[in-house]
């Protein structure tokens, strides 16, 4: 067990190389099954949740490979049980049933379970699987499903939050080897999405709409091995965006998907940073002092949940009154408690935060709960007075590879340290 142990206050100057996206790479990983032919994938980064996927491939068959962040997988022969104890580690995993669906035609995958952020419900994927031939049962935790084969069918996505980014991804790979046409409406358009139908058209599916919420899929016989460099980490890029702008530094953020980040760099703007576009990445600064704002999180292309604990963290430092709204998960301020304790003057109700800046914050020990929230309590110690200890660090080693060695060469002070 590891924890991160910061002294706040300095600005943060100098270059950050952006990873490339977990997002991308989880679902894309999980695409590897629809082939016995090798795969390579390049740019992955070397996270916790990366190594889960990575666990999981292999018990379900799959030789594997990972070194400076290339991964090699060859799925020769597949089995189709993914058991509970590998799935609970991470619910992202649930993406290998589709794979599991169009190449064995079974699969017996346990439920993902609930995690901190609220509810993780799976009916969109099941309705999607099941449009397309599955006879899905759900007995002592696990989802159960079995086809003769998969026909092509419509499909519609939208959920009661909007689409559902690997709800998308499951019925895609099941619909690339499925009989016939699948049109899927109503599908996330998030770049993941977008860099999986990529890879998904290199392994040689026919796939027409990427990018848009109608994706046509025309099923093939067989897709053959590929090869992929996954798109960057959007989400680590702006998180870091959000450092360089709370501790008054300057960061230039290399190899950032600044075409993905639209929102998030347009909110930043509004609230009085800086930034422009360079050959090498995203420069970001702040040029006076920051003004208060308000943001709702939306599916891709609006504000990414993703980065709404983040700005929470920025909301508390910035002089005035900003409000954050959740509108993607249930329960997705668990920051909150642990920034207050930090002095933040935050105010919940429902699924809004009101946030009043203050003109310091304390350091203070503090508990991580899940990725993002986390990357917040981190964000918040960079700025505090005093020392802040972040405990249960792996959260943030599931989604940030090396954060604090990244943070530590652009000068902040902060080191890791085994907790005994
Ligand atoms: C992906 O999760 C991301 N994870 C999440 O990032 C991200 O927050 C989320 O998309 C939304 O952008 C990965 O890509 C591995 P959803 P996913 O299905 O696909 C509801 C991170 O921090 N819903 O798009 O699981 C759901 O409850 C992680 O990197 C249903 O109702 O999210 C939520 O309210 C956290 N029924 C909303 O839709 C379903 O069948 C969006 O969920 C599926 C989802």
């Amino acid at each position: 067990m590891h924890k991160l142990v910061i002294h706040g206050g300095l600005p943060l100057k100098g270059k950050v190389s952006i990873g490339g996206s977990k997002n991308s790479s989880l679902p894309i990983l999980a695409a590897t099954l629809l082939t016995p032919e090798p795969c390579i994938l390049h740019g992955v980064p070397n996270l916790s949740d990366i190594r889960y996927m990575l666990q999981i491939l292999q018990f379900l068959g799959a030789e594997v490979e990972f070194s400076d962040s290339t991964v090699r997988v060859q799925a020769r022969n597949v089995q189709p049980e993914a058991p509970y104890d590998l799935v609970r580690k991470m619910r992202a995993s649930i993406c290998v049933l589709g794979p599991l669906l169009a190449r064995c035609h079974q699969a017996k995958v346990s439920l993902p379970g609930g995690c901190v952020i609220g509810d993780r419900p799976i009916d969109l994927h099941l309705k999607g699987l099941s449009a397309l031939g599955a006879e899905i049962r759900v007995e002592e935790g696990y989802i159960v499903a079995q086809c003769k084969e998969l026909k092509g069918a419509k499909v519609e996505l939208y959920g009661k939050f909007g689409s559902t980014v690997l709800g998308t991804d499951n019925v895609l790979m099941a619909a690339s080897l499925a009989r016939g046409t699948t049109l899927i409406e109503g599908a996330a358009v998030e770049p993941e999405v977008a860099d999986l139908v990529e890879f998904l058209q290199k392994m040689g599916a026919t796939i027409r709409g990427a990018g848009t919420r109608v994706l046509e899929i025309e099923g093939v016989e067989e897709l053959h091995g590929a090869e992929h460099t996954v798109i960057r980490d959007r989400i680590e890029a702006s998180t870091f965006a959000v450092a360089a702008v709370m501790t008054g530094g300057e960061l230039l953020l290399e190899g950032a998907p600044f075409s993905h980040m639209d929102s998030v760099l347009q909110t930043l703007r509004s609230c009085g940073a800086r930034w422009d576009i360079t050959p090498n990445g995203i420069r970001v600064w702040t040029n006076g002092p920051l003004r208060a704002f308000q943001l709702q999180t939306e599916p891709y292309p609006g504000f990414p949940t993703d980065m709404q604990a983040q700005f929470c963290a920025l909301a508390c430092v910035t002089p005035g009154r900003s409000t954050v709204e959740e509108r993607i998960f249930p329960n997705r301020f668990m920051h909150v408690s642990e920034l207050k304790r930090m002095g933040a003057q935050i105010e919940l109700l429902g699924n809004r935060a009101t946030i009043e800046g203050v003109s310091h914050l304390s350091g203070a020990p503090v508990m991580a709960s899940d990725l993002r929230a986390s990357a917040a309590l981190v964000l918040a110690g960079l700025v505090a007075k005093g020392k802040t200890t972040v405990h249960r660090v792996y959260h943030i080693d599931r989604g940030y590879e090396n954060i604090d060695q990244k943070l530590q060469q652009v000068g902040a002070e902060i080191r890791r340290e085994v907790v005994s």
